[in-house]
């Protein structure tokens, strides 16, 4: 191989999962594999659909559950644990997290990503990287950008407006690649405003790397490039699986002189450094791992992820309750996604077995459903659901989705749970109203039967100790403190994105802008099931005390928090920041800062929520350029998006620039910068009368080139006031 044909070579996989080696460098090939909540790695067939069975490692709860917990701290923790899984089986690069946003519950691969909310998705995924770096290994940020669904996932024209795709949909990947810099950032399937993303120079150099200062690997999703040639010279830097023709048409493109070997060495500059980054990872690495540690610790995880969404005071449950448990999933839990993040993982509970354990005798079961297609139900199915619920004192109903349902590659045509779950929920509750029912899916589900029932534990995927996390939940062993990151909406056609959501052949219009989840839900003030960010505890939080005051960083802001319960617990803080006086579109209000707190009862604490000046600034089309408007902001601090306790107002100078008024500036803009009414004034009133506040209002919109064609005034005098006045203000 000449050196130039090395070089080619590292551009692209030697195979499914694995770089070139160049022995001549002394660089071995480097193992990349999914990922993320679990190390995957297939040694006998590759596939990236999750077909063909994997090592085993632990199956840490996936994205979803994680979000819930809302806590950086677990999830560094976990990562620090996927890290020394991916030691031990030699893997360089685990590939995740994903973090894309959450533009409908119907994303077939929602379960995949943390939330509907940038601060919350870029915080996280920022912890689970930082996590797992700090191990030696190397992270794959994805699926850059605006990868929103799985219809067309390979082809469709994600189109988003600029402001929206800055705030809502690259916000989060700007912040973990700045704080967090991962080794690799995964460039998505789709289009961005028209250009494939692996072939897009503006996004993968311009952004990426020119603005946010990334000088990590750029690698393609698995099968993500159409011509190599052209991804190399918009910024990719390795194209993953192997692809000889595509190595080809870069040594004959290069021979031709369209590309240059300048491009070719940079990106293959980068790959050599990412192997030899995990190289070094690798020193003193052994072949196993703490396998019940890191069982404990799945576990730890998942109970921090449970979300307690309503409750009458029927749970916590006490062992001597007469319980039944009804629902497949109790005994065959759903516990991650299907697709290319499937686990095999290293055991795996089950709430039945958890809760059985717990009271220490058999609780009555019946399956009542099947979860997954082909599987066989007894014929007295149901009468035996409704006959064990008959005779209990409570009804744990196990309902959810089953893997089909939902996975990589296709989306959800409806939120409803399966009508024959649904129909064997309403005879339950015809037998015993007391039910409470246990949800495993990986994205919202509607809950018509919400008030029905006597309490909803949400379970989302838990991973593989899910079971026993909520059986502990259930009896109160654990105190859940999970919270919703996706808004759970009464309908379907209530989701901010319903109307534009999957598209078609054209593309896919993100016509809700800026107002994705509970940015809409609160424009349109719509009522919803669950709220962004909720979640209850078996014991109460009081807030006091909120101080915000404005520093040059951006804004402290401090509240404390009381247990007033009986029980120890912890409390997820939540910052919603709002402008009123704001002159740009705006959602009522968007998260800013948020923090967990862990409290004995009766004991208090002081929570910080430092919010930044960057978190406060929008992107403003006109300056191409992030602004902090000046003005008077609410900060408003509570327990969820709607259920804010506390609120203060605080003054921010901001940064606006000072924008020069021209002829095509409105009279209602010229008159709102210092001198302008005074120069000006005479004008308008000559043409239109003095002090007439009506008239006034009518030509406020007027751009002052029409204003100067009615005076008369030759436009070159009107220009040259305008200049000087301009340079005054300067
Ligand atoms: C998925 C990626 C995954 C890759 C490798 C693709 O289909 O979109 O998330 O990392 O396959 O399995």
């Amino acid at each position: 191989m000449t050196d130039i044909d090395a070089r080619i070579a590292l551009t692209g996989g030697r195979d499914f999962w694995n770089t070139h080696a160049l022995p001549d460098a002394d660089l071995p090939a480097m193992t990349m594999t999914d990922g993320p909540h679990g190390v995957r790695l297939q040694v006998a067939s590759a596939d990236h659909v999750g077909i063909n069975e994997s090592e085993p490692a632990t199956c840490f709860p996936p994205a979803v559950g994680l979000a819930s917990s809302w806590s950086p701290a677990m999830l560094a923790e976990v990562g620090a644990a996927l890290a020394a899984e991916c030691r031990a089986l030699n893997v360089g690069v685990l590939l995740g997290p994903g973090m894309n946003i959450k533009r409908s519950p119907l994303c077939g691969r929602n379960f995949e990503y943390f939330a509907e909310d940038p601060l919350v998705a870029g915080e996280l995924a920022s912890a689970l990287v930082n996590g797992i770096q700090s191990g030696g290994v190397g992270t794959s940020v994805k699926h850059f950008a605006a990868n929103n669904q799985e219809t067309d996932r390979m082809r469709r024209d994600s189109q988003v407006d600029e402001r929206t795709l800055r705030e809502i949909y690259l916000r989060g990947f700007a912040k973990v690649v700045r704080s967090a810099k991962p080794w690799t950032v995964m460039c998505s399937y789709n289009k961005l405003n028209g250009v494939q993303v692996s072939e897009n120079h503006w996004l993968l150099t311009e952004v990426l790397r020119d603005e946010w200062g990334y000088d990590g690997v750029v690698v393609s999703d698995w099968g993500a490039v159409w011509n190599r040639v052209n991804a190399l010279k918009a910024g990719l830097d390795l194209e993953m699986p192997a692809n000889q023709g595509h190595e080809d048409a870069v040594r004959a493109a290069l021979a031709a002189g369209e590309i240059d070997e300048a491009t070719i060495e940079q990106a293959a500059g980068r790959v050599e450094a990412m192997v030899r980054k995990a190289m070094a990872g690798r020193e003193g690495a052994t072949d196993s791992f703490d396998v019940d540690a890191h069982h404990a610790l799945a576990r730890k995880m998942a109970e921090q992820c449970v979300v307690l969404l309503s409750n009458d005071g029927v749970l916590p449950l006490k062992p001597e309750t007469k319980v039944a448990v009804v629902g497949e999933f109790a005994r065959t839990p759903r516990y991650q996604g299907a697709g290319s993040s499937r686990v095999n993982p290293t055991r795996l509970d089950n709430a039945l077995d958890a809760i059985q354990a717990l009271v220490g005798h058999e609780v009555p079961f019946a399956p009542g459903f099947t979860t997954a297609p082909g599987q066989e139900l007894a014929a007295d199915a149901h009468d035996r659901a409704i006959a064990v619920a008959r005779e209990a004192d409570v009804v744990l109903a196990f309902l959810g989705l089953g893997e089909s349902h939902e996975s990589e590659g296709y989306d959800r045509e409806t939120c409803d749970l399966p009508a024959e779950q649904l129909a064997l929920l309403k005879e339950l509750l015809s037998a015993n109203p007391n039910v409470v029912v246990v949800l495993s899916n990986g994205s919202s589900v509607l809950l018509p039967f919400a008030d029905k029932v006597r309490a909803i534990v949400e379970g989302w995927l838990l991973g593989q100790a899910g079971g026993s996390a909520l059986a502990d939940v259930l009896y109160g062993v654990v105190n859940p403190s999970g919270k919703i990151t996706e808004t759970i909406p009464r309908r379907l056609e209530d989701v901010p994105s319903f109307l534009t959501f999957p598209g078609d052949l054209t593309g896919v219009r993100y016509g809700e802008g800026l107002f994705v989840g509970y940015r809409g839900y609160d424009a349109a003030r719509t009522e919803v099931e669950f709220p962004f960010g909720h979640g209850l505890s078996y014991t109460t939080f009081d807030y006091s005390g909120l101080a915000v005051t404005a520093t040059d960083a951006g804004l402290d802001v401090s509240v404390t928090v009381t247990n007033t319960g009986t029980r120890a617990g912890r409390e997820v803080v939540q910052a919603y920041v709002s402008l009123p006086s704001s002159r740009v579109e705006r959602a009522p209000r968007e998260l800013k800062a948020f923090a967990d707190v862990t409290l004995e009862p009766g004991e208090a604490a002081v929570v910080q929520l430092p919010i930044p000046s960057e978190e406060l600034a929008y992107w403003s089309v006109l300056d191409g350029a992030w602004i902090v408007e000046g003005g008077t902001y609410t900060v408003e601090v509570g327990a969820s998006s709607r259920d804010l306790r506390l609120s203060a107002e605080v003054a921010l100078t901001g940064n606006e620039p000072v924008r020069p008024v021209t002829l095509n500036s409105t009279l209602e803009e010229a008159f709102a910068v210092p001198g302008f009414a005074e120069a000006i004034g005479g004008m308008v009133s000559g043409i239109f009368g003095e002090d007439d506040p009506d008239l006034m209002r009518m030509m406020a919109a007027m751009p002052l080139a029409a204003l100067v064609g009615f005076s008369g005034r030759p436009e070159s005098e009107v220009q040259a006031l305008l200049d000087a006045l301009n340079a005054q203000n300067r």
